[in-house]
């Protein structure tokens, strides 16, 4: 079953299959307004579970619109208006929707229930998102970055703040797509070890510098995220600021990265704390380009599931 479940799980001619895809349905669209259909409509016929346990602006927006360019159908699913979340399994559900649907796009905590989802679902299962791993915004990264600056192969990444779930996936990225990857920030915060070890297992180089300033030398792309997570207590936010204020992305430490470095954020970005607002509107900053390839990154993602 063609699962997107992790970027570490997708072999690498299928991911770079999806990128490519991606670029071409976003050039075939040539402009037209977001609500006309593509001329091809490879999901006409099919139906779509949007199933979210946490909030979301673009990953919904993105997968329905897209959906819907490709002539299918969406249901959008909130979790606690489930039996999901009033005790019936994973399992049964996976197993009733895939009487009813033909793919579903899940956004939960625990990973596990991904997998779950996964194991008895009968229709292939996207990840929108764990409090591990963020697996469909890293392939909109790698369409946005090639856009702008052509093959990543070889390019380095510097990931400055927490090693959270994005980062995770920027990781597995590192490997599939052959970049270098720097992690820069305090070391509770580091990306999992397991994560970094399989990186440099396919090869790449993967730093952990405390010292964010020398960790951007020669950086062709900066990314950062949000210091607390949907995921973390707003109990730690105090703790968070404190540990990551010296990791915050700001013109200074742009400077320090190559003159035509660029900056991502995946977005939703909190203003003055991990990143500054002269970056985000600044020069180097592609983060509306990001978003938009949410979309086309995603509609290759359904493809390559659907095998359409
Ligand atoms: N980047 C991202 O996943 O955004 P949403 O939480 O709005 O979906």
């Amino acid at each position: 079953m063609p699962h997107f479940l992790d970027i570490h799980k997708t072999a690498p001619a299928a991911l770079r299959g999806m990128i490519d895809s991606a670029r071409m349905m976003k050039s075939a669209r040539n402009g037209r307004p977001k609500g006309t259909p593509d001329d091809d409509q490879p999901l006409d016929g099919r139906m779509v579970a949007l199933i979210f346990e946490k909030p979301s602006t673009r990953t919904r927006v993105s997968f329905d619109v897209g959906v819907r360019q490709m002539g299918g159908q969406t249901m959008v699913l909130s979790g606690s208006e489930m039996q999901l979340g009033h005790g019936e399994t994973i399992a049964d559900t996976a197993r009733v929707l895939s009487r009813y649907v033909d793919l579903i796009m899940i956004r939960t905590f625990d990973e596990s229930v991904l997998l779950e989802m996964a194991e008895y679902a009968d229709v292939p299962v996207i990840n929108g998102l764990t409090n591990r791993t963020h697996p469909c915004q890293i392939m909109a990264d790698i369409l946005t970055f090639e856009e702008h600056r052509g093959p990543i192969a070889g390019k380095k990444v510097v990931w400055s703040g927490d090693g959270n779930n994005v980062c995770a996936s920027f990781l597995h990225a590192a490997g599939q797509f052959g970049f270098d990857f720097t992690f820069t920030g305090p070391p509770p915060l580091d990306p999992e070890a397991e994560f970094v070890a399989l990186a440099r297992e396919k090869g790449r180089r993967i730093e952990i510098e405390r010292d964010p300033l020398r960790a951007v030398e020669g950086a062709d792309l900066v990314v950062t995220d949000t210091w607390v997570s949907m995921h973390d207590s707003q109990s730690t936010k105090e703790r968070r600021h404190n540990q990551l204020r010296a990791y915050q992305v700001n013109e200074r430490l742009m400077a320090a990265a190559k003159p035509d470095a660029l900056f991502m954020h995946c977005l939703p970005a909190h203003r003055e704390d991990e990143v500054t607002s002269a970056v985000m509107d600044g020069p180097h900053s592609v983060i509306f380009d990001e978003a938009e390839n949410r979309l086309h990154a995603q509609k290759a993602v359904l493809r390559w599931c659907l095998g359409v």
